[in-house]
């Protein structure tokens, strides 16, 4: 007899992928992907800035938390107005961080450690001074003269037309040798490369193979989407409202996900075909999954891990859309491996996001468990796993990140996910030796910290290793076909994850502040068994004993095989 209150079922057709162990060129899916902001990792010399010799000094800390690959954010050569991201030489290391001898060294011991590595890759921008721009600007007859976006003024001085800089006000600058204007999505020392220049694209496929011999296992492919603006140079019509700067909001539909981009992704796939087992990944935020869906190419030639984003930055605990995107995922990508992420270096950790400032804990474990039990792989942000907050600037002149000064006080930038990562509770924060870092340590790492939470067998540090553990070890959830349950459900989110063999672990999340009380009938899924068998839980005493009598406490999440 099916009890009273349990809910439709679905289940979706998407056949279960299973990793090859033998055949390691998919180690990609599924994985758990590391992203090092490299200036706030670790510190080897004492300089108050983070550097190569310092991630690799952490190694194993990350090989005991269980990860795949770690993506470093850029270290190249770069004056480093937008940290990195704006770059001045694609293939050296920027002395702040370490010479090319530390970048190989790192590369072998994460090697040793199973631990792959991977470059972000910045392909729409360089810096201003990169010596491909210093000569574009030089004149408008030089070689590389049409190697960025150059345009003419309007008659009467003004710009192009009405494009807005992701990071505030006119996208184009004037520039007095070529009395033309050039234009820059991002800073104005960030001019966009010119895509549509075949010399362009062959430059740049250059330096991915580069860093392909010397070991890196993939990319991260920063704005990937913003390659191209329409040849045109339509204005872009205006949306509601302004941004955090005053300019009026534009909708982008000229300077954003053109569909131009994916004749260079399908080249980019190529050229990471030539070492096997190299995975392209997008900073992809786009809004929807038909949109998601094209990232990966209609015949899987393209990225093989566009981020989707819709689901960590949802920034509302709604078990309903959750799970809408779950199953978009499931049923619009076409199989294929979503990537889920909840945070990054450039938006609010995910309890400033999420939290409600007394389940705090409960809601940080809930969507460690949302990331890393789907079918999927996962990606991790520094200290996410210690359950690290935002601390923003207080005063204006402390800040560093350009946006933060331009749009204080609406705007505070992104130092506060930035500070440097607490390793215990010495000076800096076990992070450097020197008086002062690059930005302060966060004032609570005496008791959020690697070293306490490592102790601390219930800390939020220990939950990530054991869920990341479990995601490896345990056959359903590695490779079990995503299975919802109880879909009308307002507040909590069930799913199983199966293999063929009929056997399922179930995954139950609560989204909501109150107890909820949740009855599974799983007949129609073809899983036998009703008994649960605790694999994790996000609190000691959640326990429940079948599928008909599964009790959450507030913001509750629980791991169990059916039995
Ligand atoms: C996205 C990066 O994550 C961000 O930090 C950077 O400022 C912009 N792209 C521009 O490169």
């Amino acid at each position: 007899m099916p009890l009273a209150c349990v809910r439709t079922l679905f289940l979706i057709a998407v056949s279960a992928f299973s990793l090859n162990a033998a055949d390691d060129s998919n180690w990609w899916k599924h994985a758990v992907i590391y992203e090092i902001y490299p200036r706030s990792f670790g510190d080897s010399n004492g300089d108050g800035i983070g550097d190569l010799n310092g991630i690799t000094q952490h190694l194993d800390y990350l090989k005991e938390l269980g990860v795949d690959a770690i993506w470093l954010t850029p270290f190249y050569p770069s004056p480093q107005v937008d940290f990195g991201y704006d770059i001045s030489d694609y293939t050296a290391i920027d002395p702040e961080y370490g010479t090319m001898a530390d970048f190989d060294h790192m590369v072998a011991e994460a090697k040793k450690r199973g631990i792959r590595v991977i470059n972000d890759m910045v392909l729409n921008h360089t810096s201003d001074e990169h010596p491909w721009f210093k000569e574009s600007e030089s004149s408008r007859t030089n070689p590389k003269a049409d190697w960025y976006v150059w345009r003419d003024g309007k008659a009467n001085g003004q710009p192009p037309n009405n494009w807005v800089s992701i990071f505030g006000h006119s996208a184009w600058q004037f520039e007095d040798s070529r009395k033309q204007f050039y234009y820059h999505e991002f800073y104005k020392q960030q001019p966009d490369l010119n895509w549509r220049n075949p010399d362009v694209r062959k430059a740049m496929y250059d330096t991915l193979r580069f860093w392909m011999k010397k070991g890196v296992s993939g990319f991260r492919l920063d704005a990937i989407t913003m390659l191209f603006e329409d040849a045109n140079l339509r204005d872009e019509p205006y949306a509601e409202g302004t941004n955090m700067f005053g300019d009026r909001n534009v909708t982008r539909e000229y300077t954003d996900n053109l569909p131009e981009v994916h004749d260079v992704l399908k080249q980019l796939h190529e050229v990471t075909d030539e070492f096997p087992g190299r995975v392209l990944i997008g900073e992809t935020y786009l809004h929807t999954p038909e949109d998601l869906a094209k990232m990966y190419g209609a015949k899987n030639d393209e990225l093989q891990l566009p981020m989707d984003t819709q689901l960590g930055f949802l920034n509302k605990l709604s078990a309903p859309e959750f799970r809408s995107i779950l199953t978009d995922a499931e049923t619009k990508l076409h199989g294929n491996t979503p990537l889920f992420v909840f945070e990054n270096h450039d938006n609010k950790r995910l309890i400033d996001r999420y939290g409600d400032g007394v389940h705090n804990d409960a809601i940080a474990r809930l969507l460690a468990v949302l990331l890393l039990t789907p079918r999927d792989a996962a990606l991790i942000y520094e200290g996410q796993e210690l359950g690290v907050v935002d601390v923003d600037p207080k005063r204006v002149e402390d800040v560093k990140d350009p946006i933060g000064r331009l749009g204080w006080p609406k705007e505070k930038g992104r130092d506060g996910e930035r500070l440097p990562m607490p390793w215990n509770a010495d000076t800096d924060a076990g992070f450097s030796t020197a008086k002062s870092t690059w930005l302060p340590v966060s004032p609570d790492y005496k008791t959020v910290n690697v070293s306490v939470e490592n102790r601390n067998p219930n800390s939020l540090l220990s939950f990530y290793k054991a869920l990341i553990k479990l995601r490896k070890q345990d056959e359903q959830l590695r490779d079990g076909e995503f299975v919802g349950v109880d879909v009308d459900n307002p507040n909590v989110i069930s799913f199983l994850r199966k293999t063929k063999d009929g056997k399922a672990v179930l995954v139950s999340m609560n989204f909501s502040s109150a107890a909820q009380e949740v009855k599974l009938d799983l007949k129609s899924t073809g899983v036998s068994g009703t008994h649960l068998k605790k694999l994790l839980a996000s609190s000691a005493d959640l326990n429940p004993p079948d599928v008909g009598h599964i009790s959450l406490p507030p913001y509750g999440s629980y791991v169990g095989h059916i039995q």
